[in-house]
């Protein structure tokens, strides 16, 4: 079949990239002129995807890398995977959705299958996109096209093969559902369908938010075991040890990531919708929210033990990605923390191998890891563990560690 994957991001390329091996011929569509240069050239910038794949694919003849669905005939499927953001005022943002919905309607002919993979709140492919659509092409949804909604689940920097991700599908009618099915089963092998695209849209939602509220959680208890001399993190270790009803979550620096602090917003505005918010989940946000200030109060009253002052020290966080052994810095808490560190006086300065430089838009400067950079500062805070991060030269150059992820086994690293 010839598929239109609109967005070729985190999501979209790996997707791209299966639909192409799957022996589909991929229409790989990218607004940002960076990124198609990148593809043009089989430059990845993304950390589950190597340039041998995109040669692979490139070379296979089926992957094309295109800025506008209009220089092209039209696709038999139309994959959307573009981010939606929210608000200033945290409603759901779907104004890239609809600009690629446009792309969409200008292409699409009788027959299409229309899918939607961007998270998006329960209902709104029946009551926002596929009314758009109709409005924009003239075709009929359920008559003319075919709407489903299949979220995304990867979890980037994860070893996963990305064919094997249970692939849930839900049409806004039975026919889109099994025509969804039907394409979904050449790429993934196991394809769960559901009986609606609210179902398949609640669903991601759920699973995102359970994992945002046992965090908060974990957080919460976190700073309740540290006041009564227990390690939080020996706990977690020690419940997991139950073989069932039973799954870890660890207390941190904070949630980043452009998924699961947008996602709490999306269900929200869904259940406000129906007259029941989830108090939860706002609380959930409230003890999230406070966790870099928690961080920096544990790294001030760290420094005071040392009979050190707050005001002018120097500060060295690890990690500027919002997870591991990613590129992706986009709501990341060592944004908060350096904001909340420098307005102290302090100094802060920022090692992460994987974040490019130009990602920078912070109160701190970018360094290497280097001995020096760790003999120089007065502290150094790990908030990323990032894999490539050499914590023995850490251990043995840093005057002061706050460690924010259980990396240290030491009684002389200070665990948040
Ligand atoms: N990143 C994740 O781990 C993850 C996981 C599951 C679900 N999701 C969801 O998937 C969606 C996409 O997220 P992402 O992380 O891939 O975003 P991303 O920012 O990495 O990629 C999106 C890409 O779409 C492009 N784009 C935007 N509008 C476009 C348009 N009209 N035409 C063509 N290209 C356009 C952007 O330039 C960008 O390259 C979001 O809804 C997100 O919540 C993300």
């Amino acid at each position: 079949m010839r598929v239109a994957i609109i967005g070729q991001g985190y999501v979209g390329l790996p997707l791209s990239l299966a639909v192409a091996t799957a022996g589909h011929t991929v229409l790989a569509v990218e607004s940002a002129g960076d990124r198609l240069n990148a593809l043009k050239q089989c430059r990845s910038y993304i950390v589950d995807v190597s340039d041998e794949d995109l040669r692979e694919a490139t070379a296979g003849g089926r992957f094309f890398p295109v800025r506008d669905l209009r220089d092209h005939s039209a696709a038999d499927v139309y994959l959307i995977a573009v981010p939606t953001p929210t608000t200033e005022s945290d409603e759901p943002d779907l104004r890239l959705l609809d600009s690629a919905l446009a792309t969409v309607a200008d292409s699409a002919g009788s027959g299409a299958l229309i899918v939607v993979e961007s998270t998006v709140y329960p209902g709104a492919l029946r009551h926002h996109v596929a009314p758009l659509f109709e409005r924009l092409s003239g075709l009929r949804a359920g008559i003319d096209v075919w709407f489903a909604h299949s979220p995304e689940r990867i979890d980037p920097g994860r070893d996963a093969q990305y064919a094997e991700i249970p692939k849930l599908i839900g049409g806004l009618d039975e026919r889109a559902t099994a025509e969804a099915c039907s394409f979904y089963e050449t790429v993934f092998r196991n394809v769960v369908p559901v009986s609606s695209s609210e179902v398949a849209e609640f669903a991601k939602l759920f699973e995102n938010t359970f994992r945002y509220v046992n965090i908060a959680f974990a957080n919460e208890l976190g700073r309740a075991a540290r006041e009564m001399d227990v390690s939080f993190r020996e706990v977690v270790t020690a419940a997991a040890s139950k073989p069932y009803g039973f799954m870890p979550f660890f207390h941190g620096p904070g949630v980043g990531g452009h998924c699961l602090p947008n996602n709490i917003h999306y269900l929200n505005h869904a259940l406000s919708s129906v007259g029941r918010p989830s108090a939860l989940l706002t609380t959930a946000a409230q003890v999230n929210n406070a966790a870099p200030e928690y961080v920096v109060e544990r790294l001030v009253t760290a420094l005071k033990h040392r009979g050190q002052s707050v005001e002018g020290v120097t500060v060295l966080v690890l990690g500027l990605a919002y997870k591991p052994d990613v590129a992706d810095a986009r709501n990341s808490p060592t944004y908060a923390i350096s904001d909340l560190l420098a307005a102290r006086g302090m100094q802060v300065r920022v090692a992460d191998s994987w974040v490019p430089e130009s990602r920078e838009a912070g109160s701190f400067s970018r360094v290497p890891l280097t001995v020096e950079e760790c003999a120089n500062a007065d502290a150094v805070l790990l908030v990323t563990d990032h894999d490539d991060i050499d914590y023995g030269l850490v251990f043995e150059n840093a005057r002061l560690i706050l460690d924010c992820r259980g990396r240290f086994d030491s009684p002389k690293v200070e665990q948040l």
